[in-house]
């Protein structure tokens, strides 16, 4: 409910009593960003008085916070439009499409009436409003980007259930123009965000019991607000509370600094683990994707983790099939994934984005056999190293920090080692944000088989 006690100075009463109690349910898609801005729009439209709901047939709003990062993510979400029509039939609702698709496709969207509401990412303080006037018949349309919006003064509503792990954002947009990338068409420039604003929501976060903040950027090395690193940063953030891990993401390898690499090293609380996506082992792919790196340079940048940290964990990001990729490339790739030993990798075939250098310049020309073969070999490849990986931490002992209990086994508990890897033991005397000791017994590919110490 609405406190009236404690009113903020921006409040809207008109929009206030206009929507009182309406219900705001939101599915998100795409990546741990867009997760943190739902986050900030549940805040925004708390504020203005809604509610949020998790269930879809009783909401007055439905949106859809999108990503348009490969085509079939894209589909999916064009197929969830139509599931939110099937509500409109029996009662007035309200279809936003918000996010990545809203700012790529634009007018688009509402085109054939299904959609009453698109917003783009730098869009969200004006929902309310937006809202308010689809729900006259109007429908409405922002995908304006800004130079400025961090959302920094807005104080999220956390959506993890367990109160355990909070996503703080710490900038927002991309300067990189890889050539295959949509990132900098839908999220726009590169902003930092006040550092006071971090560390104040980071306080917040320990606070309210959280026990693991994850610092969200495209390119966090490249952070710099008034003078204030990405390595400062983190140093700042890491002594809010010794007992909060800190992680952040992503990485760009032509970016990741030795005073990122020693920050973490003087933190315990630091989590080891950094996600560094490679995209490509051939430095001609490389090139044409506009990566600012050779593979040399990212083996060097893996070797000084390794030198610095020689526990930390190491998982990356490779596009599978992209222009005019042959078969000696796509070998430079499984070779550096051999050479590297990745603990944990997500892939993905290339698919073309409308409108991004790539497109333009380069055909689409690996056929998708191909890129399917190219992906499958190298996720068989991944799923041996990963299995190899988790096999060294037999006999290891780790501390864990509770997620909850495990899905397969309901007398198990589930939570995360520092490097990121699922760990799960029978227990039934802890429970979630708390920290345990386990010794690895056994492993599969994708989980660490523990005991209490
Ligand atoms: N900012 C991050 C990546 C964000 S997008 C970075 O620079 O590393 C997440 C991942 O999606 C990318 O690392 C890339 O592997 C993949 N990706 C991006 N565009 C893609 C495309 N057009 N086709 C296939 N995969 C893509
Ligand atoms: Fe996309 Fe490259 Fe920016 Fe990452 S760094 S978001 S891959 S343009
Ligand atoms: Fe997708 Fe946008 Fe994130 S395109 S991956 S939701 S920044």
């Amino acid at each position: 409910m609405y406190n009236f006690l404690h009113v903020p100075k921006d409040t809207n009463f008109l929009a206030i009593f206009a929507n009182v109690n309406k219900k705001v349910y939101i599915e998100t898609y795409g990546c741990q960003m867009n997760v943190a801005d739902t986050e900030v729009v549940f805040s925004i439209l708390g504020k203005a008085g809604y509610v949020r709901t998790e269930a879809i047939e009783e909401a007055d709003v439905i949106m859809a916070n999108t990503c348009s990062i490969r085509d079939n993510a894209e589909q999916r979400i064009l197929g969830r439009i139509d599931r939110f029509v099937v509500e409109r039939r029996t009662r007035p609702v309200i279809i936003g499409i918000i996010g990545c698709m809203a700012e790529r496709l634009k007018e688009d969207l509402l085109s054939g009436g299904k959609v009453d509401v698109v917003a783009g990412p730098d869009a969200y303080r004006r929902l309310p409003e937006l809202l308010a006037a689809a729900a006259e018949g109007h429908p409405q349309i922002d995908v304006i980007l800004s130079r400025e919006e961090t959302y920094a003064d807005i104080s999220p509503v956390r959506l993890d259930r367990n109160g355990v792990s909070a996503f703080i954002s710490i900038m927002r947009g991309c300067n990189n123009v890889c050539s295959y990338c949509v990132v900098p068409y839908t999220r726009g420039v590169e902003r930092s965000r006040d550092a006071r604003s971090i560390v104040r929501e980071a306080c917040d976060c320990a606070q309210k019991g959280y026990k693991e903040v994850t610092l969200l950027g495209q390119n966090v090395d490249s952070y710099n607000f008034e003078g204030t690193t990405f390595a400062q940063l983190l140093g700042m953030v890491a002594q809010v509370s010794p007992s909060m891990r800190v992680r952040f993401s992503t990485s760009n390898p032509q970016d990741i600094s030795d005073e990122v690499l020693l920050t973490m090293a003087a933190f315990p609380n630091i989590c080891r683990h950094i996600h560094l996506p490679v995209q490509s082992g051939s430095d001609r792919i490389l090139e044409k994707m506009r990566r600012r790196y050779t593979a040399a340079w990212y083996l060097e940048r893996v070797a000084r983790i390794r030198e610095i940290m020689p526990d930390c964990a190491i998982t990356t990001d490779v596009i599978a099939g992209f222009c005019s990729e042959t078969e000696e490339d796509h070998r430079m790739t499984l070779d550096l994934f051999e050479t590297v030993g990745f603990d944990a990798a997500f892939m993905f075939y290339y698919s073309e984005r409308p409108g991004t250098l790539a497109a333009r310049k380069y055909p689409d020309d690996v056929p998708i056999e191909v890129k399917t073969r190219r992906l499958n070999e190298i996720i068989d490849l991944q799923n041996r190293l990963s299995l190899e990986s988790n096999k060294r931490d037999i006999g290891k002992e780790l501390e864990v920090l509770v997620e909850g209990p495990s899905k397969r086994n309901p007398s198990e508990l589930c939570g995360r080692a520092g490097s990121s890897k699922m760990c799960v033991w029978a227990d039934s005397a802890h429970k979630a944000g708390d920290y345990v000791r386990v010794r690895v017994k056994d492993c599969t590919q994708a989980t660490l088989l523990c005991e209490l110490v």
